[in-house]
């Protein structure tokens, strides 16, 4: 069975790129619900997130090892506009000016990786201390200001020694994952009181190992199950491990939680199975293990064979919380010419897009909550990641980024309605603070709050920047 047709949320990009950029203009999305009240608790969480690989340049410095995304990224016809990651948003060199910008918007909450080849340069074995330092520095700074930090230990950098004795295709990948967990614990984890595991392995699995349009640019389905399993056993064995290490940190992962929907109307029943199957590939592979212990009925042909005695419960470890990365839904339909009939639908016509082209719609993420509530005991949430890029290119920011703040409020309109109806939300992490190095797309998309000059780094906050600002101080969510 093979699923690399290019199911993802930014592989639906080509089908509706024309349209992209005038919904990312326009961006004028439906309201999810209108909240009961706009007034977010005094104690709610807000704060914004980054990733290592996409923010900290300086690849070569400071003893770093390779990851899996230098050695993909060093192929220039990987990335949309041929660029590597080597300067990003400099942040290595410049993560004061980073903290700066957290500071002076009030926010109370900074969520970044820690890169996992900056700390152990082989993957294992001999530590770099002046990796680790980088970060010690960093939380001494945000700490200084009040900013509490939230460290996540794996966004898709895989130290290159690691793939080439088998990534996460080995089941070996699992224990490394927490022997690293164990270190960062031992030795941050007096100052880092909130960890998050794992970032989107979905689209780690899928992206990266079946459609190959991000490292390690594996195409096909062969590693659909075992990197699935493989991230499932090392987050939890990566829980534990910090756990046996710290009593008093909050651990939680982060999941890229997105409904899938079929392509086209009611009449379209054919296309309901493939987004039943994608759903459970997609979302229940990761939901499933961690909180009921096994995989969804789709996934068993993936796994046959890889599940171990006892691996599905250290996979089910209570977690402090449940980082929520949504951006959009995803549309799938039949497909004859692909051997699983899996293939990519459209959205809607006349939806809203973003720049990625994927439908800008609030009410998917209404959906995912109260499914967490409904089928997944209503477990605390973080929103880990929500944001949106200006268009696609490599012209200047747009700094009157009205569509942003749009997007974002709406967004949060639905993160309080579902508050409103028993949802245990405590935070909310835009997506992200300064134009960074968008993965495949290079530096053609634009996520940031803030702008930045590359030849001169000097950092330009957008409108949105001082609209959460003002949002983070009085906890009131104004309509757009
Ligand atoms: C992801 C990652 C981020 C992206 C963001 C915008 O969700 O893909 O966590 O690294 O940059 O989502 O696409």
């Amino acid at each position: 069975m093979s699923i690399d047709a290019g199911i993802t949320r930014r592989a639906l990009a080509p089908f509706v790129a024309g349209a992209a950029i005038a919904g990312a203009a326009a961006c004028s999305p439906q309201i999810a619900t209108e909240p009961v009240s706009r007034r977010f608790p005094k104690d709610f969480l807000w704060g914004v997130a980054t990733s290592a690989f996409q923010i900290e340049g300086a690849c070569d410095a400071g003893g770093r090892g390779p990851s899996i995304w230098d050695v993909f990224a060093g192929d220039p016809s990987h990335i949309a506009d041929h660029s590597d990651a080597s300067l990003a948003t400099d942040s290595y060199r410049r993560c004061e000016d980073d903290v700066a910008l957290i500071a002076d918007a009030g926010l109370k909450a900074y969520r970044f990786s820690i890169s996992w080849p900056r700390v152990l340069p082989e993957g294992a074995g001999a530590v770099n201390e002046e990796g680790l330092d980088y970060y010690s520095r960093l939380v001494d700074a945000l700490l200084e200001k009040r900013i509490a930090p939230y460290a996540t230990l794996f966004h898709w950098d895989l130290p290159e020694a690691l793939y080439e004795v088998g990534g996460w295709g080995a089941r070996d990948t699992a224990m490394r994952l927490a022997d690293y967990a164990g270190l960062i614990g031992n030795r941050l984890g007096d100052r880092i009181k909130n960890f998050i595991i794992l970032n989107e392995a979905a689209v780690h699995t899928i992206v990266g190992h079946v459609i190959g349009r991000h490292a390690p640019g594996i195409r096909g389905a062969k590693l659909l199950g075992p990197a699935t399993h493989h991230q499932n056993l090392g987050q939890g064995l990566s829980i534990k491990a910090l756990r046996a290490v710290r009593s008093d940190c909050r651990i939680g992962t982060t999941m890229a939680l997105m409904p899938s929907r079929p392509e086209g109307s009611s009449w379209h029943v054919m296309n309901d199975l493939p987004a039943y199957a994608f759903e459970s590939i997609w979302n229940g592979a990761y939901l499933d293990p961690l909180f009921r212990g096994g995989y969804p009925l789709v996934m068993l042909p993936f796994v046959d064979g890889l599940i171990k005695d006892g691996d599905m419960t250290i996979a089910r470890q209570p977690i402090d919380f449940l980082g929520v990365n949504y951006y959009s839904p995803t549309y799938i339909k039949f497909d004859r010419t692909n051997p699983a009939y899996v293939g990519p639908g459209l959205p809607p016509e006349g939806v809203p897009l973003d720049a990625f082209g994927r439908e800008i719609d609030p009410k998917g993420l209404s959906e995912v909550l109260a499914r967490l509530r409904d089928d997944y005991g209503n477990p605390e949430i973080i929103v880990t990641e929500n944001g949106c890029s200006d268009g696609l290119g490599t012209g200047p920011a747009r700094l009157d980024d009205r569509f942003r703040i749009a997007y974002l409020t709406h967004h949060l309109e639905a993160v309080k309605a579902a508050m409103d109806k028993g949802s245990p939300v405590r935070g909310f992490f835009a997506w992200t603070l300064v134009d960074n190095w968008e993965w495949d797309e290079g530096y053609m998309a634009k996520f940031g709050l803030v702008s930045m000059d590359r030849k001169t780094g000097l950092r330009l906050p957008k409108a949105s920047y001082h609209w959460l600002k003002e949002l983070a101080h009085t906890g009131v969510l104004k309509p757009f």
